[in-house]
């Protein structure tokens, strides 16, 4: 199977490893149309796609964004606390009417966990996952594994490690189901409780001790503490987090190997999770895998608005 059918991207569980390396070969055809001057093509000339996050975003938004423009679509970004929500209007009331000015996609990122689903079921555009809760952010992992496999010329065989606050991260999940399925072996790396349970039933190497997840990695992927979604005190405190698990040059050296990839999806939290010498140091590719984001969203945007098209014509 090589071809894409799907009008929606909601996550990397429901996808198939062909349809995963699809994504990214189709993103790698794409990365050089951003190098180029007039940085556009005519592939979606005439559509429309719609942005609408309900939690705060810079890399995602703007590299979706971009993505589009560089399609030649037209976008639109509808602000949540301007919109007829903050009337009490449903989202789904919400969505049937941006359905009914005959848009063809809508990129939404929304607190709410398995809410692009729901969605989804019921919507003719096309729905793209920009994160959901704690549950997917499909396009943060393929533009990571685009990343990874620009950068070691493969994903199977690889050992990645995973290392932050794994209950709360989306980016953890979707990283996960989209390694596994590409053949990496896969280690994850928190304190206790941060792991969420029956993770280890995702095939993972499971360690509390960053020593053990630095050992052997090829890539390490540095997680944030999500601040905001903290409920209650996790872990002592955000000082001793940094001691025991943020990620220096100083424990690089000692223990990973000399060509590990330090990958982190952002925003940083530097000093905690991450600290300075390694976020700007020569083993960090976290600005390319910005970079890459916007190859890999056109990809996905052109794949399934040529799906929807395909299905619309049936
Ligand atoms: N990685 C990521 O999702 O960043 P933003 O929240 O800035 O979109």
């Amino acid at each position: 199977m090589n071809e894409w059918t799907r009008k929606d991207l909601l996550g990397l569980e429901e996808l198939s490893a062909q349809e995963i390396e699809l994504i990214l070969q189709t993103a790698g055809s794409f990365k050089e149309v951003s190098t180029r001057s007039v940085k556009k093509v005519p592939t979606l000339r005439g559509k429309t796609i719609v942005l609408f996050f309900f939690e705060p975003s810079t890399r995602t938004r703007t590299s979706f964004e971009l993505a589009a423009k560089r399609l030649s679509a037209d976008t639109l970004s509808i602000a949540t606390s301007t919109s007829a929500i903050q009337k009490g209007e449903t989202l789904k009331d919400t969505f049937k009417n941006i359905e009914a000015m005959k848009v063809d996609a809508i990129i939404l990122r929304h607190s709410s966990s398995g809410v692009m689903h729901t969605l989804a079921e019921s919507m003719g555009p096309s729905i793209i996952n920009a994160g959901d809760g704690c549950h997917e952010h499909p396009t943060q992992a393929l533009l990571d594994m685009f990343t990874i496999k620009e950068k070691k010329g493969k994903i199977k065989g690889l050992n990645v490690s995973i290392i932050g606050d794994i209950t709360h991260s989306r980016v953890a999940r979707s990283n996960i189901w989209g390694l596994k399925k590409l053949g990496a072996n896969v280690t994850i790396c928190a304190p206790r409780t941060l792991l969420p349970r029956e993770i280890e039933k995702m095939g993972v190497n499971i360690t509390t001790d960053l020593s053990k997840a630095l050992k052997g990695a090829d890539v390490i992927n540095i997680l944030r503490i999500q601040k905001e979604r903290q409920k209650a005190g996790l872990f002592p405190s955000m000082r001793e987090y940094a001691i025991q698990y943020g990620v220096s040059k100083e424990k690089l050296e000692k223990y990973a190997k000399k060509d590990v990839l330090v990958m982190h999806p952002g925003p940083m939290n530097r000093g905690i999770e991450i600290m300075p010498d390694v976020a700007d140091g020569t083993y960090s590719v976290i600005l390319e895998q910005v970079t890459n984001g916007i190859a890999v969203r056109m990809a996905v945007l052109y794949l399934v608005s040529q799906a929807n098209s395909d299905e619309q014509e049936q």
